[in-house]
């Protein structure tokens, strides 16, 4: 099932919010619009924003107050991405040249700081500053999860835990506050904002999961960027981490990783996936990815039974078993 058949309910505000989020980049300086338009058009799930307008509606839903969080968390999702690709050295992203690497580095760390900054200015339409809080704090562990990631690129002997307090931080949160934050717009009671902050965590966790698996078993096609490129970027993900632990794989695996390294990203990882593919580190990973998705849907076992309801646990059951 498509994403995009899960929410068909949403379409119209979801158009709105589009629409919004065009406003929100437009800039009197050409090129700044220009670069950040670029990852905007490229496409993308939308998902954070999806996230708030459900939450939303656990409260009194006012698309008014909800597009303020909904467009700022698809920014600073759009802002951390453009600077992600600076990190990872990608090429592509949604399908499409990253901003770096059709313009560059330097255009794509301003592109990402303005985006960043966009994501304020509509925040502040809101006056509570619980949002601001909340906001801020998530931007600052995404810095540090990005920051950990680099830290640990190239590291095999890095534990299970480590990666799991980096995805948390990098990827969970921000789906997390997603859920929290359109509760909390909506005027939704402490209770249902923190069992929904909770249900965007665990899914969030699932998300970056199921990311980390498809990135080594994923088409080109379906990924929008070639597979692989995870390992290609000295980012050792769960699934690895796992075929590492097999005895029959480890040596090859790390001469396989050790040579990756040594080329900078320019290597041949065909061996390399091909290890991991056949071991049980995919498995392992997913089932993982399951087991979030299952805590998620757990954690909204206390709340109304609303349309919003179902589709969030549609949309949960679609995170754990998405292939784009
Ligand atoms: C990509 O996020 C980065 C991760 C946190 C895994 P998405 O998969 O939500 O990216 P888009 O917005 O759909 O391109
Ligand atoms: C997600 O990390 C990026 C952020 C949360 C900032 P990844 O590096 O795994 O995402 P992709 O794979 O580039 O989309
Ligand atoms: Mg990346
Ligand atoms: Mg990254």
């Amino acid at each position: 099932m498509k994403l995009l058949d899960i929410y068909a309910r949403l379409k119209k505000d979801m158009a709105y919010i589009e629409k919004e989020l065009e406003k929100s980049v437009d800039s009197e300086h050409a090129m700044l619009r220009e670069t950040s338009a670029h990852l905007l058009k490229a496409g993308g799930k939308r998902i954070r924003p999806v996230f708030v307008l459900l939450a939303g509606e656990f409260g009194a839903y006012d698309l008014e107050r909800l597009k303020h969080i909904a467009v700022s968390l698809e920014l600073i999702h759009m802002a951390s991405l453009v600077h992600d690709d600076v990190i990872d050295d990608a090429d592509t992203r949604r399908g499409q040249l990253t901003v770096r690497s059709k313009w560059d580095n330097r255009i794509a760390m301003y592109t990402g700081d303005y985006i960043f900054a966009k994501a304020l200015m509509v925040a502040t339409e809101l006056a509570e500053p619980i949002i601001h809080q909340v906001l801020s704090r998530a931007i600052v562990q995404m810095s540090i999860g990005e920051m950990e990631q680099i830290r640990y690129f190239y590291q095999p002997d890095q534990s299970v835990r480590n990666y799991l307090l980096r995805i948390r931080r990098k990827t969970a949160l921000l789906i997390a506050i997603s859920c929290q934050l359109g509760a909390l717009a909506a005027g939704a009671s402490e209770k249902v904002c923190s069992r929904l902050y909770s249900f965007g965590y665990n899914v969030g966790m699932a998300f970056q999961l199921r990311d980390d698996v498809l990135d080594l078993t994923g088409t080109e096609k379906e990924l929008g960027k070639p597979p692989g490129s995870d390992i290609r970027q000295g980012n050792v993900t769960l699934p690895v981490l796992y075929a590492l632990q097999e005895p029959e794989r480890r040596a090859e695996l790390l001469t396989e990783l050790k040579a990756i390294e040594r080329a900078d990203g320019q290597a041949d990882v065909s061996r390399c996936l091909q290890l991991i593919r056949s071991s049980h580190g995919v498995n392992r990973a997913t089932e993982l990815a399951s087991r979030y998705i299952d805590k998620a849907i757990g954690a909204l076992s206390g709340l109304e039974n609303i349309r919003a309801k179902d589709d969030l646990i549609r949309v949960a059951y679609f995170i754990g078993n998405r292939s784009y």
